[in-house]
């Protein structure tokens, strides 16, 4: 069997693992989002004391972990070691490493062969920075998904106010803008739009204008109700 695959690029906060977890449901897709794994990974280093910068140590403690993924009701749980760390990935601090850590070969190739094993295995939607460029080049409907700075600043801004973290907006701007520069920078697999992604700007749409666009691309490129 041939599974369908749904890449989703872009930079941090357009708001890809909200739009793919929907479209994931309304399709019966599975939703892989490459960040928790990578998210892992950094929390890995940072609780053992290595510096963003030791690039010798980080790859002698790629061979130390062990990163799986399992679904439950649909939603997705990363295990760290055996370990369900979804919960603890999702600080400003995390987020920091997760980016300059990202830049290393051995931490990228840790990630890329799972990656493409459950796209074989399973129709998924998967976000990340390098799924359409990368991981699954062949995917059937590549989608590259942004919104201005602004906007993305504001919407982080609203989610960590909505959690009760104190919060400043013009730092959350500067740290995406900073993060965007390194996702786009690197040497290995950087974040660009592949030349066959269709290019959605969501700073003004809804959560549901963009999954029906995501819909409608993936209709438009062989994929039939009930698949
Ligand atoms: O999507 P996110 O914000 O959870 O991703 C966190 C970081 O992980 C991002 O700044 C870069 C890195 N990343 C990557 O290099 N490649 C991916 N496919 C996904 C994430």
């Amino acid at each position: 069997m041939t599974t369908y695959n749904i890449a989703i690029d872009g930079p941090a906060g357009a708001g890809k693992s909200t739009i793919a977890r929907k479209a994931a449901a309304e399709l019966g897709f599975i939703y892989v989002d490459t960040g928790a794994m990578y998210r892992a990974m950094a929390l890995y280093f940072i609780r053992k004391g290595i510096g963003r910068d030791d690039e010798k140590a980080i790859e002698e403690a790629c061979g130390d972990m062990d990163i799986s993924l399992r679904h439950q009701d649909g939603v997705q749980q990363v295990l760290l070691n055996g370990e369900d760390v979804s919960g603890l990935i999702r600080t400003e601090e995390v987020s920091r490493m997760t980016s300059a850590v990202s830049v290393y070969g051995p931490v990228r190739a840790k990630l890329l062969e799972l990656q493409r094993e459950l796209a074989g295995r399973e129709n998924v939607i998967m976000d990340g920075r390098d799924i359409g460029t990368c991981v699954l080049p062949r995917a059937q409907t590549k989608i590259y998904l942004t919104a201005s700075t602004r906007v993305r600043a504001l919407r982080r801004f609203r989610e960590l106010e909505e959690k009760g973290q104190m919060c400043n907006l013009e730092e959350i701007e500067h740290d995406i803008t900073e993060r965007d520069y390194r996702d786009m920078h690197r040497d290995i697999a950087p974040l660009k739009q592949a030349d066959d992604a269709v290019l959605i700007d969501s700073s003004d749409m809804t959560i549901d204008q963009v999954v029906g666009a995501i819909v409608d691309a993936a209709m438009a490129r062989g994929l039939s109700d009930g698949r």
